[in-house]
């Protein structure tokens, strides 16, 4: 059997250039080396974890992230793409797994503090907050993943599971492997104000973005803080500009513009100009998917519908094993 690898992302609408870098070109990566067979999902009731009081645009958020995934090339042939809450087997492997997870797990959990302090001005202490990691343990054992692609910030959660999995398993049969996270190196990509790229901050450039609005986003970043006139040298390894440009450009135009920068041979302007056309060209693909599944709702809705008939199949399968492992499975 091909291993399995599952991940997911809370419903936040449409991605940027720093998730579409970040966690969803990984997944393409993952599904194109063919040797697994991957599952990602919409974590919409981890979405109600910190947003239980204004659910309204969870429904929108699914079916723009979801179109955005399938922009980035996921291809619901070979992936398979489903909600959360379509597979009801989620909570009741959530349910049982909160039985034997110790408080104590969950309180130290690192994350957990921070998040909790982050948003300060939303009251988290509540109990499916505190319970959020034992919700992507289930999440996570439900399909026996193997390897959980994330980022650094998700380490503290897939440990956890970890230890989880080890805990059912010793507890009363062995019937989850240990999944390991799936670590990729990631370029750090700013937002345009020079801060981390979020939607919340409104610095963001969206994967969707085109024409006079990327160019005027692109236009208005932040570069090189030392670099006020044009006639200023530059550093090109202090600039956001310039790590989009190793991204989107090519080697030779890469090659070229550090040490036009450094000579304040080329001026900021004219560099933004070519890295909106950069992205523009490097972002076709994307875009033409995007404009294809925009068009067809009738088609992301079928995509979604398959992917959540998949994912429950395998979830009752195990949910089945689970029920008979701990004896609660009272079938005459
Ligand atoms: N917590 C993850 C995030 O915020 C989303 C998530 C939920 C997830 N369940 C998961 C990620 C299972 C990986 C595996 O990004
Ligand atoms: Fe950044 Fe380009 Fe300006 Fe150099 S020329 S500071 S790389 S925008």
């Amino acid at each position: 059997m091909q291993k399995r690898i599952l991940s997911g992302m809370r419903p936040t609408g449409k991605l940027h250039l720093g998730n579409f870098h970040g966690a969803l070109s990984n997944w393409v990566a993952l599904q194109d080396r063919g040797d697994y067979d991957c599952f990602y999902f919409v974590a919409d009731w981890h979405a109600l974890t910190s947003d239980y009081a204004s659910t309204e645009n969870i429904k929108a958020n699914t079916v723009d992230m979801v179109i955005d995934w399938l922009a980035a090339g996921l291809d619901p042939d070979r992936s398979t793409l489903f909600i959360q809450s379509s597979v009801m087997e989620h909570a009741e492997l959530f349910l049982l797994l909160s039985m034997i997870t110790p408080l104590s797990w969950l309180e130290r959990n690192p994350t957990y503090k921070e998040i909790k302090e982050e948003l300060s001005q939303k009251d988290l202490s509540t109990f499916g907050f505190l319970g959020y990691p034992v919700l992507q343990a289930a999440d996570i054992i439900m399909y026996k993943a193997s390897g959980v692609p994330v980022g650094v910030d998700q380490l503290p959660h897939v440990e956890l599971t970890r230890e989880i999995a080890r805990r059912f398993n010793f507890l009363y049969r062995e019937i989850f492997p240990i999944p390991e996270p799936l670590l990729t190196e990631v370029p750090k990509l700013l937002g345009t104000d020079g801060r981390k790229m979020s939607k919340s901050y409104e610095n963001a450039i969206f994967m969707s973005d085109q024409g006079d609005e990327l160019k005027k986003k692109v236009a208005a970043m932040f570069t090189d803080p030392q670099r006020q006139r044009k006639s200023d040298p530059g550093r090109p390894e202090l600039c956001n500009v310039y790590t989009l440009h190793e991204i989107y450009s090519t080697p030779e135009v890469v090659a070229e513009i550090a040490p036009a920068c450094r000579s304040a041979a080329i001026g900021c302007i004219e560099c933004k100009k070519r890295l909106a056309a950069a992205i523009a060209e490097g972002m076709k693909p994307v875009h033409e998917r995007r404009e294809h599944y925009l068009a067809s709702p009738q088609e992301v809705r079928a995509i979604m519908e398959d992917g959540n008939v998949r994912a429950g199949r395998i979830a009752r399968e195990t949910m089945a094993e689970v029920r008979e492992a701990m004896k609660i499975n009272h079938e005459l």
